[in-house]
């Protein structure tokens, strides 16, 4: 697959069956920082799912300045996880990087402050009924466009993905379409604007009760 450079400098691919970037052509480790880490406000020790990993950013940035934090990334290509070996980074996430890059080989990997990454690789709307309910601090959500993949926002989704969540545990997305909005408060939900990167409406924070 090529690399294609994004306005803030880092790479992401193109995929050819959803025709659609995996990441925001204005940046997508600004995308990672300012749509799901910054907002989730992340702290040492908290167990995260990363619901489609794809080349990790969400995953990688999460682990900057943190330790003990238990990473499982839910992805169904392996074709995008063998790219991390060689995908080419910003000088601010290079350190964390060199640990990360084996993840393309061995699918569990532990960086030197003990910041675990767990791959499961499968269909995520059928992987998630192997995790544990009420385990999850955080979790990034990050699929292709709801326009490109309906079937990951519904409402069963996240009612699946509330369960995983501990009481006060959050969510991050990216879209703030109504209709996502709604199927997060069926699934109990409290919902907030997230904050507005690079295109002109917010991302979705969710907030289980
Ligand atoms: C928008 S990209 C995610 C970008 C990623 N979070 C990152 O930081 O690089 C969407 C990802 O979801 C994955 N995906 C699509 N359908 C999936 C499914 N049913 N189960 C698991 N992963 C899926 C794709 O392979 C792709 O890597």
């Amino acid at each position: 697959m090529k690399q294609i450079k994004t306005k803030d400098g880092s790479f992401t691919f193109f995929n050819e069956i959803y025709q659609e970037h995996y990441h925001s052509v204005s940046g997508a480790l600004e995308e990672a920082v300012k749509k799901h880490v910054k907002p989730l406000n992340i702290e040492n020790g908290m167990k995260i799912l990363d619901f489609c990993f794809g080349l990790g950013y969400n995953a990688i940035v999460a682990t900057k300045g943190h330790k003990n934090l238990k990473i499982t990334g839910l992805e169904v290509d392996s074709k995008i996880i063998k790219e991390i070996k060689f995908l080419e980074v910003p000088e601010e996430i290079n350190p964390e990087f060199v640990s990360f890059r084996d993840l393309a080989e061995k699918f569990e990997i532990k960086d030197r402050n003990n910041n675990l990454i767990k791959l499961i690789m499968g269909d995520a709307l059928q992987t998630i009924d192997q995790l544990s309910a009420n385990y999850f601090d955080r979790v990034f959500f990050d699929p292709f466009s709801p326009g490109k993949q309906p079937e990951m926002w519904s409402e069963e989704i996240f009612k699946k993905i509330y369960k995983k969540l501990k009481p006060g545990g959050r969510i991050s997305t990216y879209s703030c379409a109504r209709w996502i909005r709604k199927n997060m408060e069926k699934a109990n939900f409290i919902i907030l604007d997230g904050p507005v990167v690079g295109r002109k409406s917010p991302g979705t924070i969710g907030v289980k009760k």
